[in-house]
């Protein structure tokens, strides 16, 4: 029987490609799986006093219903964690999801109309380009120079039409590690609004950074309709607890969708109740742990990108943020990145995701790793991947 038009444009490289991993496995082979951002896949864990508050919630009978737009609690802790990165919130200004994907469907499906334009960093996190094409829109890409982390405004400003309606920031980002400075969040709402656009601000990855202090958004939004997305599954370490919330700037521009998303936000009833008492504590509670974590990921980042240059024909930005690598395949024997990521799977058993999958403009020609692995995995793996380009 037939299906919609508008879900042929739904793609997921990242869960796409394990299809063929799994068909390996299945004939016996070992598998190392570097397709996916989970840290909790790879040993690390919500800190204890997260753990008992969410079995506490269960067992203290928070097993109902919430309210739709989240607890006000939590609200308030989101409110202030945000807050102190200098976004104009308080607790009424955020919306409780299940996950940063619940809210990006929530956000481009009240945005975006059959037509409708929207830019995306060059190359993205994949959902963006899904969600605006599964509601009629078009995703657009802009360039975003990997090594200096800055973004090319000449081209953005190239590639705004009449139909433009928002534009997509995501840092530090979800494939390269770009995390943008302060100069050039300021360039970016600056040419957000000569426009009129929205500013949809992804910083899932804000506390996960290696090189200099993390600057947000709502340092440099003033009254700007900036919609922030965050969650709790990357810093937090709650992947699978599905946690996550939308953040209205204080921005009159923002009254019509403030009207329209609690309703959205009805229509789906809540998002999961035990966890947001997990995610109470998670914010309120000790901090210290994620200096160890990301201290540890330094490591592996150091190592895996040392590693990843010093192989012929492969060259690696830095990432400065979040837990991947995004190599550029300088010299590529095979047909396409796609291909590159296959053979390397069937030659070496080592699974990655092609670039192409994070849009096809910016990412082709590259693939992504995660560095989450412990340093001796991601050694014997960094000498899979040197066999197979050499
Ligand atoms: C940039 C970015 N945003 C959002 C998500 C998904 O967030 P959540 O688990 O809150 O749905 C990811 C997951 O990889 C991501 O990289």
């Amino acid at each position: 029987m037939k299906v919609s038009k508008k879900v042929a444009g739904v793609e997921y490289a990242i869960r796409d490609v394990v299809s063929a991993a799994k068909k390996l496995e299945n004939q016996g082979r070992k598998i190392e799986y570097l397709n996916i951002g989970d840290p909790v896949q790879y040993g690390f864990q919500p800190p204890e006093n997260v753990k008992n508050a969410f079995i506490k919630a269960i067992q203290s009978g928070e097993n109902y219903y919430a309210p739709s737009e989240g607890l006000p609690e939590l609200k308030e802790a989101i409110a202030r964690k945000e807050h102190n990165k200098g976004l104009s919130v308080t607790g009424e200004d955020i919306l409780v999801t299940n996950g940063i994907s619940e809210g990006l469907d929530m956000v481009i499906s009240s945005i975006v109309e059959e037509g409708d334009e929207v830019l995306l960093p060059g190359p993205y996190y994949p959902p963006y380009a899904s969600y605006v094409k599964l509601h009629g829109g078009k995703p657009v890409e802009f360039a975003v120079d990997m090594n200096k982390s800055t973004p090319d405004i000449d081209d953005i400003r190239s590639k705004i039409t009449p139909n433009t309606v928002a534009i997509c920031l995501i840092s530090p980002n979800n494939p390269t590690g770009v995390v943008f400075n302060e100069k050039a969040l300021k360039q970016l709402v600056d040419i957000a609004n000569e426009n009129n656009l929205y500013i949809i601000c992804d910083e899932i990855y804000d506390q996960i950074v290696f090189d200099e202090k993390f600057v947000g958004i709502g340092k440099v939004a003033g009254d700007s309709p900036v919609i922030l997305l965050n969650g709790f599954s990357k810093v937090h370490l709650m992947t699978g607890w599905r946690i996550g919330y939308i953040g209205f700037n204080n921005s009159s521009k923002l009254e019509q969708i403030r009207e329209i998303l609690p309703k959205l936000a009805r229509v789906r009833i809540c998002s999961n109740l035990p966890v947001q008492h997990a995610a109470i504590e998670s914010l309120n509670g000790p901090q210290d742990y994620i200096i160890d974590y990301v201290s540890e990921l330094k490591k592996r980042r150091d190592l895996v990108v040392k590693r990843l240059n010093s192989i012929s024909g492969l060259s690696c930005s830095n990432p400065k943020g979040a837990f991947y690598a995004f190599p550029k395949i300088e010299h590529n024997r095979y047909d396409s990145d796609k291909e590159y990521v296959m053979e390397l799977l069937n030659k070496k058993g080592v699974l990655t995701v092609h670039g192409s999958g994070f849009g096809t403009q910016y990412g082709s020609g590259h693939f992504r790793l995660v560095f989450l692995p412990n340093l001796q995995t991601l050694d014997s793996v960094l000498d899979k991947i040197e066999e197979f380009s050499s």
